[in-house]
């Protein structure tokens, strides 16, 4: 049994009376819970009722004099492990996305260097407001660990995503984030490209893609944080590389196959990058000139070359374990079944880029591995990569690695 504390922020709205069970359910297993009752919050549960299941006085207001005496509300926000916010509405995520502070949750959100997981519940079309989906975004970019809501009735009368998820549910995202990184993957070199490339036209113009490099990045993070030595490949995109990496700056695609080349050895090669598939036969060193009026120049291509497939095929100093990614607009599954034995690597993760995945925050996965494909419910990218560092870390270390090679 662990004894970690949390410090939960209780925002207004219907689902505020399950936070009473969740702080029952954590103290069961052995985490405490200091909570702070928002105005809102307080027209849904009691602060009487908190602290007889908390065992402790709830906050509630930023200028109540003696609270400040007894503690401040920057030691406040710095007294657990973990901050919990749950319910999250709408409003107490924009003001925590835009960095607001007028209010002790809002304050205590700010002022804290604690992790934190917001456990979002709101009518459906709050959460599907484009003002919501942003905010969420921005707490997600700025490390904020944003919990999907359940899609069920709601208690407007309405039907779809919005819904708190299940206490039991909300106690194991807590635990996870309570649990401290395992380190599987120490002594383990991981290779990953992430990013677009870019094809040189001219000196100026080039062939690129949308990529943002988001999900690369955060599976090197991720694998960082289970303990790999990694080494990031990467494309040009507007991130700063994960703390920690072996950082490799590249802009083509045969650029990117030399830069994992001379990473070899690795035991496990992610291939996020979405690499060009073609470049112009020859780029030519000084800017192409209009030549005249309705005439364009016409642009030859050839074929570049497949960094994972190379990796795939080597016989001597095949990484262990080779991941790599498809983006499909159709019919994902079977094209990534394909695509695994067409690209000769152990696993694919495929995902469906006909939505606002490239760029955006979230992402939905089917897992191909030897064993089937698992479908994974739609998770942020940053979700994503944890899992996928976990399992990598199963294959490469579990009792039963479960690993069958696609060259064996
Ligand atoms: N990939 C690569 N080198 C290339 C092209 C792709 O390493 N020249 C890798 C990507 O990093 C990804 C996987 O191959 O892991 C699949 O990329 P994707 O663009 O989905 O597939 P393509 O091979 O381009 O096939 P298609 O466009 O026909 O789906």
């Amino acid at each position: 049994m662990s004894s970690s504390r949390i410090l939960l922020i209780i925002g207004g709205g219907i689902a505020a009376y399950k936070s009473l069970e969740l702080i029952r359910e954590l103290g069961r297993r052995g985490i405490a819970s200091r909570v702070i009752l928002t105005k809102a919050g307080a027209e849904f549960v009691t602060p009487l009722s908190v602290s007889a299941l908390s065992g402790e006085k709830a906050f509630t207001e930023l200028f109540d004099l003696t609270d400040e005496t007894e503690m401040g509300h920057i030691e406040l926000s710095r007294s657990a492990d973990l901050v919990v916010v749950c319910p999250a509405t709408a409003d107490l995520m924009a003001k925590a996305a835009a960095g607001l502070a007028n209010d002790l949750a809002s304050t205590t959100l700010l002022a804290t260097d604690k992790p934190v997981l917001m456990v979002p519940a709101m009518n459906v079309r709050m959460w599907e407001h484009a003002a919501t989906k942003r905010n969420v975004a921005r707490l997600r970019a700025d490390g904020v660990r944003v919990v999907e809501p359940d899609v069920g009735p709601m208690a407007c009368g309405e039907f779809g995503p919005g819904r708190l998820p299940d206490v039991s549910a909300i106690v194991r995202e807590i635990e996870a984030a309570l649990a401290p990184p395992s380190k599987r993957l120490a002594g383990v070199h991981a290779l990953v490209t992430a990013g677009p490339t870019r094809e040189p036209l001219d000196p100026v113009r080039y062939i690129s893609n949308h990529s943002s490099g988001k999900q690369g990045y955060g599976i090197a993070a991720a694998l960082a944080a289970e303990g790999a030595r990694v080494t990031l490949v990467s494309g040009p995109v507007a991130l700063k590389p994960p703390e920690g990496v072996t950082f490799v700056s590249v802009e083509t695609a045969r650029d990117m196959l030399k830069a994992c080349e001379d990473a070899l050895p690795a035991d496990v090669f992610v291939s996020v990058a979405a690499v060009a598939d073609w470049r112009p036969v020859k780029a030519s060193p000084k800017k192409l000139k209009l030549k005249g009026q309705g005439e364009a120049p016409t642009i030859q291509l050839t074929e570049n070359p497949d960094i994972l497939r190379t990796l795939s095929a080597k016989r001597k100093g095949r990484p262990r374990l080779v991941i790599g990614f498809a983006a499909e607009t159709h019919d994902v599954e079977a094209l990534a079944v394909e695509k695994r034995a067409r690209k000769g690597c152990d696993w694919i993760v495929a995902n469906d880029v006909s939505g606002d995945v490239m760029g955006g925050s979230e992402n939905e996965i089917f897992l191909i591995t030897p064993d089937g494909t698992e479908h994974w419910p739609r998770l942020a990218k940053d979700d994503v990569s944890r899992r996928l560092a976990a399992r990598v870390a199963d294959a490469l270390t579990g009792p039963n690695p479960g690993l069958r090679l696609a060259a064996e």
